[in-house]
This record gives structure tokens, C-alpha cells and sequence, in this order.
């Protein structure tokens, strides 16, 4: 057996080629071959495995160097003041320990403002102007000297040639003007440019920044001309300081003067203001043209500004105020099935917890069978985890050089680990094998899971805890069971005491008479999912009419596809399903037959956008529902109305406006909804 220590020594090692690897690509080749998080993830676990052991700190490791190697062929220009890089906080904590070391550096009179950007995910250059005209453009390079780039830079459009001239402005025509900004490539101009690349069979770019600097730095500037970029100005700068007083009034000269500047910037004048702006932006950014991580957090008066100095390569007066990263590197522990309601059996990835957009992560799905294999993922394997805002968290790939032999590959197993079952595809090119057996103890209790859930028939105190509890006790083998559980039965189990054994038996009672489009989605049939149960329900009105429907009923129904229409028949011709229903039948339970003749809304279709001040988007779709209309995720030609809820996308609202579909206010729909 190896000791910690020597296998401290191995990962190190291969940390240290990885991370060398990932800066030769990024740095020399402007390729990338990780996202930056994920390299810095792996600097992180290597910092912290030399900080355990100090002794195996070699000069040469990725944490003991800053530097970058500039591209043969470019002309080297010195910066007139050095392009300064910012220090990052990345939360509200680190953001007041800022505010209060700045403040210590100042007289307590100092009237302090910020001024805020969003911080673009680009490359950095200077424009310098003479007289009002484009002389040189120059690239950030290591701060103090920088590339001439001024060829290429001329090719893009936002940049101006030649200054505006604008009145009160006039003084930025004459001698020296320069100002520094982003250049970047919009998400969809890079969609674009790398879906015309895979048709070509060209190697693909890893991401809008890379792509932006790579172009620049290159020496063909027609090249640089066919791929679409941007300059976004954050800085203009003058011999004579004070003719820029304050950041907010160099935005206003900027544009002014004919250049681009984001719009989004604001002025706050403490932290609160700051995290106001942050969060406002945390969601929203997914939506704007480019890619951002974070703000550009600076003091507003510039001469504060340049009292506060400089301490490294950092301005004290400016932060960058980090969102949480979407990716992290960590551990497979390791890979287990899991059988879900309808028998799928899905490999899932357990990690080792790791922190990826602001909340700890510990599980993955991997979908299925082909896909690990695709992506090769292996117990023991070191992996790139993507996850961003609520969305569930991806393993993007393996990092293959950081394997040490001991890993195991994946192998799909032929029976179900929970009940033995031997598994089976419904069709012979299906990517996912099912575990066929109703009665797999997982299936289940997540068939049960999903009848109690919110969207089905809510019942309060049934969470997947409980839900495995009875099972485990053979309380219940299904659904119908719940119905017959007894106070005396529940209490048996250690999770539960007299009230709230009372609270469940009485919440399950509850639900004996159900509206026939919950117990119809709560049954869990493939492909039902809530609006389809309403609509079902609406055409059909009882549950026997819907079970002795025919293949041409069921198509007859919106929304109802082929592929719906056979998961619907075949699931009411099953044995096992067709015990469940006499079951209910036999206890009393049975849904409600749908009364109405067809709401106010019968066959209206209806789009929310935006949010609602007098209810939730859930209450609104369900209201809708109940008078018989459609609730609709997103504006289509059938669309029949647009509500028009507060901070409103402008993407939906222009969508509306093409296919001319009628917008109305909360207040409509309001009265829309009254019976
Ligand atoms: S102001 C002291 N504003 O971020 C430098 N920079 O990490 C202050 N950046 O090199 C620059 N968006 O290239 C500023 N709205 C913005 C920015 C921005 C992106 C870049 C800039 C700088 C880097 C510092």
C-alpha cells in the first residue's frame, strides 16, 4: 500500500501537467481545453494538497508562476498606464470587508459612490485616439506592454475611426484620447460561426472569449473581418484626469464620443445597493448578448479613485464581484442505478460534495447506458460538473490525464438491483434498459411519490422519506394502500407520533373523490404529464370512457401524439394497472367526473410572461385549466393570448407582436378568470 503522502505526491504531479497543459492551450494556442472554472477548481485542490504538504512545493508548479507567452509576429507596444487586473469577491461578506478597507484609507468625509458594469467575458484592449482619430490599438498583453492589434481592430464596426464630435465634448478631439474596453463575440454570432464550422468539418472553438482573442491576436485581418465582433468601452482616459471626473460621467462622454458602452451600469451607494444590482443581474444575465461571471464594482470619483492606488496588479478602488462558478471539477465515489416510477433504470454519478453555482452538489444523473459509455465516466474518475441557476447538475467529462489505473469502468448490470429483475429495453434501439417488474420495491414507492405530489393529488406529510418508510414496513405495496393505512399502522413506525400520524391518515381520507385530471396524472402513465391529464379529462369526462378509448379517440385529443396515445392504451391494458384501478374502485376511491360543458376558456390557449402580482404562474395555469383553456409555456401561432406580467422579455413580447397575438394585462386576466 502507498502511503498518503506518496499518493498526494501522484495527484500532484498530474494536477501539475493538466493545469500546464490547460494554460499552454489557453495562453499560447488561445484554444481552450476546460472551462476556466474547472482549471480553477483543479488549482484549487492542488494549492490545498501543498498547503498539507509544503515540502513537495517545486518552482515549476502552476502555483508558483504568473505569466503568459506573447504570439510571435505581433509588435510589442507599452501601455501609457498599465491595464490593471481586478481582485474578485464572491459574496456579500467579502464584498464589506472591501467597502470597509477602502474606507479606511479615506478621510471619513469622502462621500463614497459606486459605480457599477456588468464585467464582460472578453478580451481587453486600448484604442488610442489622436485628434480624434484611430491610431493604435493595443492589446492588454501582461498589463504594462501589450500587442499592436490595430489592423484587426479596425475591421470591427462598434469601433468608431474617428471620434464624434459632440458639443461639450469637443476638448476629447483634441491631443491624446484613449480608451479601454472588451472586445467580445455575442453568444449567438459564436453559435453561428461554430454550427458553419461542424458542417465544414472544422474543429470547433470552446468559447465566445477564446474565439474573440484568438481573432484579434491573429495576422490576417481579413480574417478578423468575417468573424463578428464588438467593443464594449469601460474606460476613457485623458492627460488631464479631471476632464473625467467620475466613472458615470466617462460612460456618458464615451457614448458621446461614438463609442459602446453598456447600458446596464448604475450608481449605488453602499453594499445593499451593490447586492441589489448583483442579484438583479445574477438571473438576467443568461439573457443578455454576451457572457458575463460577475460586475465591475469601481469607486465613482476618480480622483478617490486614484487615491486608493494600486496593491499588486490591482487597483484598491475597483473589485470584480464574482457570481458563483456553473462548473467545479471533483471525485466519482461512485455509480449506482436507479429505477425510476416507469422501471427506467438510470446510472447516477455520487460525488464527492462540491460546491458548483452557490449550492453543494453530491449527485449526477448520466442518463443512461450510451452516454456513460460516450463520455467514458468511471468510478474513481476526477470529473468536469456543470450546473447553472436551478438547473439539475451535468457531468460534463472526465479528466482522462488524471486517471491512476484504479478506476472502474461502467458496466450496465443485467438485473435490477433492487429487486433482481432482469432488465429489458421496450425497443431494440432504445437507450434506456427498464427494470419490468410493477412490483421493483423502487418503482414502487416512486409510483406513490408521484400520486402524493403537489401537481397530483397533494397529499401533505407523503414526501419520499415517509413514502419509503411504509414501504420498508410493507405497509403499502401501492398507490390504492394509502387508503387503507390506520392511525395504529403508522404509528408503529418511529417517524411518526400522534398528531402527525392523525394529519397524514386524515390528509390521505381527503382524497378519496379527486378531479379526475390530478388522479389521472397522478397514475403516472408515460408521456401524461399535467396538461395532457386536463385535456384527456376535459374530452373524456370519466375515467372508464378514457380507459376504453381507442387508438383514434386518444389521437382525436390535443396534444395527443402517437407515441401518447399508445403509452396511454398500453398502460390501461396492462394487467398490473388494470388490479390497481379495481383496487381504488373497490375502496371508494374514485375521481370526479368532469361536469362542465366546457369552461369560458374552453379551446382558448394562453401564455403568461413576465410575473403576476395577484397569484403564482401555478394558480393562473391551474385557474386557466379548470375553464377549460390551455396554459402554454411559450407564445405560438396558436396562441390566443399574451399576458403581460411585470419585467417583461423582450423576446417574448416580440415573438407576440410577429404573430400578432393579443396581449392583455394581469387586470384581463383576472376578470378572464371570474366565473
Ligand atoms: S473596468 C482595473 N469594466 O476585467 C481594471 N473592466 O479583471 C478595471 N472587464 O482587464 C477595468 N468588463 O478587461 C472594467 N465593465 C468592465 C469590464 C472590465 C470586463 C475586464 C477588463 C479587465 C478585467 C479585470
Amino acid at each position: 500500500m502507498k502511503g498518503d503522502k506518496s499518493k498526494a505526491n501522484d495527484r500532484i504531479k498530474k494536477l501539475r501537467e493538466l493545469i500546464a497543459d490547460y494554460r499552454y492551450y489557453y495562453h499560447v494556442l488561445d484554444e481552450s481545453i476546460m472551462s476556466e472554472a474547472a482549471a480553477d477548481s483543479l488549482k484549487h485542490e492542488l494549492t490545498q494538497l501543498e498547503e498539507q504538504y509544503p515540502d513537495l512545493i517545486t518552482p515549476d508548479s502552476p502555483t508558483q508562476r504568473v505569466a503568459g507567452a506573447p504570439i510571435p509576429g505581433l509588435h510589442p507596444i507599452e501601455h501609457s498606464v498599465p491595464m490593471l487586473s481586478l481582485n474578485d469577491v464572491f459574496n456579500e461578506v467579502e464584498l464589506a470587508a472591501w467597502v470597509k478597507r477602502i474606507k479606511k484609507f479615506l478621510p471619513p468625509s469622502a462621500r463614497l459612490e459606486y459605480f457599477m458594469d456588468l464585467k464582460m467575458d472578453g478580451f481587453a484592449a486600448a484604442l488610442v485616439y489622436e485628434d480624434g482619430i484611430l491610431v493604435k490599438a493595443i492589446t492588454r498583453g501582461n498589463g504594462r506592454v501589450g500587442e499592436d492589434v490595430t489592423a484587426n481592430v479596425r475591421t470591427i464596426e462598434s469601433v468608431p475611426l474617428r471620434l464624434r464630435g459632440a458639443a461639450g465634448y469637443e476638448h476629447f478631439l483634441k491631443g491624446r484620447t484613449e480608451v479601454r474596453g472588451e472586445i467580445v463575440m455575442y453568444k449567438a454570432d459564436f453559435a453561428k460561426l461554430n454550427e458553419a464550422r461542424a458542417l465544414k468539418n472544422l474543429p470547433l472553438f470552446a468559447n465566445p472569449r477564446n474565439t474573440a482573442a484568438g481573432t484579434i491576436r491573429q495576422l490576417n485581418p481579413k480574417l478578423v473581418a468575417e468573424r463578428p465582433l464588438h467593443f464594449h468601452s469601460y474606460d476613457i482616459l485623458r492627460s488631464d484626469a479631471s476632464e473625467v471626473a467620475t466613472n458615470d460621467f466617462a460612460y456618458k462622454a464615451m457614448r458621446k464620443l461614438g463609442l459602446r458602452a453598456n447600458a446596464a451600469t448604475q450608481l449605488a451607494k453602499d453594499t445593499k445597493g451593490i447586492l441589489d444590482f448583483a442579484n438583479q443581474w445574477e438571473k438576467a444575465r443568461s439573457k443578455l448578448p454576451f457572457n458575463t461571471d460577475g460586475l465591475v464594482i469601481k469607486v465613482n470619483d476618480r480622483s478617490l479613485f486614484t487615491r486608493l492606488g494600486v496593491v499588486g496588479k490591482a487597483p484598491r478602488g475597483a473589485v470584480a464581484y464574482k457570481y458563483p462558478a456553473e462548473q467545479a471539477t471533483t471525485k466519482v465515489k461512485d455509480i449506482f442505478i436507479s429505477i425510476g416510477r416507469t422501471g427506467s433504470a438510470t446510472p447516477v454519478a455520487i460525488l464527492e460534495p462540491v460546491l458548483v453555482a452557490g449550492s453543494t452538489v453530491q449527485m449526477a444523473t448520466l442518463h443512461n447506458e450510451s452516454e456513460v459509455k460516450r463520455k467514458d465516466i468511471r468510478a474513481g474518475d476526477t470529473v468536469i460538473i456543470h450546473k447553472a441557476g436551478d438547473i439539475i447538475p451535468e457531468v460534463i467529462e472526465p479528466l482522462i490525464k488524471l486517471r491512476t489505473g484504479a478506476e472502474k469502468e461502467f458496466k450496465m448490470p443485467l438485473d435490477c438491483p433492487e429487486c433482481g429483475t432482469r432488465l429489458t429495453k421496450l425497443k431494440a434501439d432504445d437507450a434506456v434498459w427498464r427494470c419490468p417488474n410493477n412490483n421493483c420495491p423502487s418503482r414502487v414507492w416512486k409510483r406513490v411519490q408521484h400520486y402524493a405530489s403537489k401537481a397530483a393529488l397533494d397529499i401533505e406529510g407523503l414526501g419520499e422519506k415517509n413514502i419509503i418508510a411504509l414501504v420498508e414496513a410493507g405497509l403499502i405495496k401501492d398507490a390504492p394502500d394509502i387508503y387503507e393505512l390506520r392511525k395504529e399502522h403508522i404509528l408503529g413506525l418511529d417517524r411518526f407520533a400522534e398528531i402527525s400520524a392523525t394529519k397524514l391518515v386524515n390528509a390521505i381520507q381527503s382524497t378519496r373523490n379527486p378531479p379526475l385530471a390530478r388522479f389521472l396524472y397522478g397514475l403516472g402513465i408515460r408521456h401524461v404529464g399535467v396538461q395532457t391529464a386536463v385535456d384527456l379529462a376535459n374530452r373524456f369526462k370519466r375515467l372508464d370512457t378514457l380507459g376504453n378509448a381507442t387508438f383514434n379517440d386518444l389521437r382525436m385529443v390535443e396534444g395527443v401524439g402517437d407515441i401518447v396515445a399508445e403509452s396511454i392504451l398500453f398502460w390501461f391494458e396492462d394487467d398490473d394497472n388494470r388490479r390497481i384501478l379495481a383496487k381504488f374502485r373497490s375502496l371508494g376511491v374514485w375521481p370526479q367526473d368532469v361536469k362542465t360543458v366546457g369552461g369560458k376558456l374552453l379551446g382558448k390557449k394562453i401564455v403568461i410572461t413576465g410575473s403576476l402580482e395577484s397569484m403564482s404562474r401555478e394558480e393562473a395555469a391551474e385557474k386557466v385549466r379548470m375553464l377549460g383553456g390551455t396554459f402554454q409555456s411559450s407564445v405560438g401561432k396558436d396562441t390566443d393570448y399574451l399576458v403581460v406580467g411585470a419585467n417583461v422579455g423582450a423576446s417574448k413580447l416580440k415573438k407576440a407582436k410577429t404573430l400578432s397575438v393579443t396581449q392583455i394585462t394581469e387586470k384581463d386576466l383576472v376578470k378572464l378568470l371570474q366565473l
